[in-house]
């Protein structure tokens, strides 16, 4: 963030307090917001570099390949990207989208058949590579925004992918202003709907869904970290999952920072139909190692769900935002667990979904979308 730290959102307490030096990866994501309105402009050849290969770590720790994301910086090809994905309605929900002077974009391309399966986790990877790549560009003093209103087949004909694939959402990214100022679309946004977000206590879960998370009043801890991690830093040190290293659980104030990493992520039309459950009891930790296969001791696990249900008018959609959403949270919840020292590693796939959900009494239409363990 080598323009300085801008505050976005607010967080419960103030975390400074108890670190000895400033969490960068807090400034970071409070830093993060979604900006509609950039500064004409180009990226430059060395940051483009950068951006490639941080796309390219991101996608082998994510488990995501090379073609699912496409990143497209000529400012030649942009606006004719910019048209197709304007088509039809979806399109129509950002008009500012052809003139916002954005310098690039990356698109998650995947294949149309996941749409109509019943658990897409086809989503969740390249969400998650493209929200790293948010939080990278983000300390980077760039500005980003996810977008999900477009017309994804006319994309894919555009990019030229093969028939069987489209566009879900893509994110934009250019130079930005220092803060949200004036009267424009951006601002108008960030202040009515962007900024909110509901409290802690409100999403996070103890042990099993409906027990509640205690935030006490807290005097002495400090928390020992080394503060300056940065993005691709900690992506590094979560790809050695398998290094030796004894298991510890997160203290109160670490649990804390981990879930408002995921409060405060963005999610689709600032919905946060979310919930995550802070798991450090020792017989469901066990339990759930065991249903994962999973080897080595873990000192805790987030589960990360998602309500899948939708109003009336929003059914049809084409996008599960459940599998997109939750993903985007789980990115930033491992990056922040890789600077607070954490292993973290993330269940997607191995997930027996109707086990885990009915160990956890999930209530219906909340479902399982990834869990985190911690070591
Ligand atoms: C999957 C996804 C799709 C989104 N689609 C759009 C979009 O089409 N248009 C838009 O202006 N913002 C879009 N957003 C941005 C959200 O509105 C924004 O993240 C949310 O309001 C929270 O604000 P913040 O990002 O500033 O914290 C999308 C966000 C996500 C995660």
């Amino acid at each position: 963030m080598e323009r300085g730290y801008f505050k976005s959102k607010q967080l419960t307490r103030d975390y400074h307090t108890f670190c000895p030096n400033p969490l960068r990866m807090l400034d970071v994501m409070v830093a993060r917001r979604s900006w509609r309105k950039y500064r004409e402009g180009k990226i430059s050849a060395a940051l483009e570099t950068q951006l490639k290969n941080f796309i390219k770590t991101s996608s082998n720790l994510r488990g995501c390949t090379e073609k699912e994301l496409l990143l497209v910086t000529g400012k030649k090809q942009l606006p004719g990207i910019f048209e197709a994905a304007y088509k039809g309605f979806s399109g129509k929900i950002n008009p500012w989208l052809r003139k916002s002077g954005t310098a690039g974009l990356l698109a998650m391309a995947i294949h149309k058949r996941p749409r109509h399966e019943e658990r897409p986790t086809a989503y969740a990877f390249p969400s998650m590579v493209v929200q790293d790549t948010v939080l990278w560009l983000t300390e980077k003093g760039m500005g980003t925004v996810w977008l999900a209103g477009l017309n994804g087949d006319e994309m894919a004909k555009v990019l030229g992918l093969p028939f069987d694939q489209w566009v879900p959402a893509m994110i934009v990214f250019g130079e930005t202003g220092r803060s949200p100022s004036g009267i424009n679309l951006d601002n108008m946004i960030y202040k009515s709907i962007s900024r909110k977000r509901k409290p802690l206590q409100e999403i996070v879960y103890r042990d099993r869904y409906g027990q509640a998370f205690d935030i006490p009043e807290i005097m002495s801890q400090r928390l020992q970290v080394n503060s300056s991690v940065s993005v691709t830093e900690s992506l590094e040190y979560l790809s050695g999952w398998k290094k030796k290293k004894k298991a510890r659980s997160p203290s109160q104030l670490e649990w804390e920072i981990l879930a408002e990493s995921a409060r405060i992520s963005p999610s689709a039309a600032n919905k946060q139909q979310w919930k995550f459950i802070l798991i450090q009891e020792k017989a469901l930790l066990r339990d759930l190692r065991g249903l994962l296969k999973e080897r080595r001791t873990l000192g805790g696990i987030i589960a990360c769900i998602g309500m899948t249900s939708l109003p009336l008018l929003e059914r049809g959609l084409e996008r599960p935002f459940w599998m997109i959403d939750l993903p985007i949270a789980i990115s930033s919840i491992t990056l922040m667990a890789g600077a607070l020292d954490f292993l973290a590693r993330v269940y997607v796939d191995e997930i027996p979904e109707q086990q885990v959900n009915s160990l956890l009494q999930l209530e219906s239409d909340w479902r399982t979308v990834g869990l985190v363990g911690l070591r």
